[in-house]
């Protein structure tokens, strides 16, 4: 079975589960996800925009103030697997423009700029925004990703590594829609995540939002994108110790 969508958002909408775009296509398993969404939303009272506020400045003060620790705690943390997923999904040829999106204290930044890649940063962070700048010399906006301003149809690719889940499930859709027309036609959304079960909140100074597979791919599908690939990391391990998964979509 398949509907055509309508073009609202789906979780918003009162009557009807529908997508984006005119013309998409939902499966009969799509549509039971999207009323899953739905129903997960419902469960959840609406966070006002002083809350959605507050909600960030706390995560964003922790890593602020743990800045240092965290650069000697993940600098030398090998995501050379997630790189690649993203770079080899983008068409034609490089150099690419790529935005590190949360790109911290500038690991990914600085390995995209010696690939000769236009790698541009994004954190909420002050003092991973200057530590980025000084380590890459690469442009890094600081920016909320709850209240982003990005220049449209810009980049090549997006590297959201170990990002996305600091945006609260109520204003995913509208965050990713917003990358989504940051992308190049058929640009590439990476991510990698902490897997969950649906669930949100509070853990210590960090909020997160922590997906299952099939409603991560539901958000995705839903703000126009096609997915092309995903994993679990680390990898070589038995799927319970994989607790990263990590996916990558095309702008469709
Ligand atoms: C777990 S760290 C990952 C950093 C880097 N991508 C890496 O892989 O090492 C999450 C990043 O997201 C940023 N971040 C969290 N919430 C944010 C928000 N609301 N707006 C902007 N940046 C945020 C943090 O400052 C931090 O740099």
């Amino acid at each position: 079975m398949a509907i055509s969508g309508r073009g609202d958002t789906f979780l918003d909408h009162p009557r009807a589960v529908t997508v984006q775009h005119p013309g998409e296509l939902l499966t009969a398993a799509s549509i039971l996800t999207l009323m899953r969404l739905r129903f997960l939303r419902a469960m959840h009272p609406k966070l006002s925009a002083e809350q959605l506020a507050a909600l960030s400045a706390r995560t964003l003060g922790h890593y602020d103030r743990s800045a240092e620790a965290f650069w000697e705690g993940t600098r030398d943390h090998d995501v050379t697997q997630n790189y690649e997923a993203l770079l080899e999904a983008i068409e034609g040829p490089p150099p690419f423009r790529i935005l590190d999106f949360g790109c911290g204290p500038g690991r990914d930044l600085a390995h995209f700029k010696s690939l000769g890649h236009e790698a541009v940063g994004l954190d909420g962070a002050e003092r991973f925004v200057e530590m980025a700048r000084a380590a890459t010399g690469c442009e890094v906006l600081h920016q909320d990703f709850l209240q982003l301003s990005l220049p449209q149809a810009s980049f090549h690719g997006i590297f959201a590594n170990a990002s996305l889940f600091h945006v609260p499930v109520q204003e995913l859709p509208r965050v990713l829609g917003e990358l989504r027309e940051a992308l190049r036609p058929r640009g590439v959304l990476f991510s990698s995540n902490p897997r969950g079960r649906d669930d949100e909140g509070f853990h210590g100074e960090r909020y997160g939002s922590y997906h299952t597979l099939e409603t991560w791919r539901a958000f995705l599908t839903a703000a126009g994108f096609t997915e092309l690939r995903h994993y679990y990391r680390p990898p070589g391990k038995p799927r319970e110790e994989q607790p990263w998964l990590a996916t990558v979509f095309r702008r469709a």
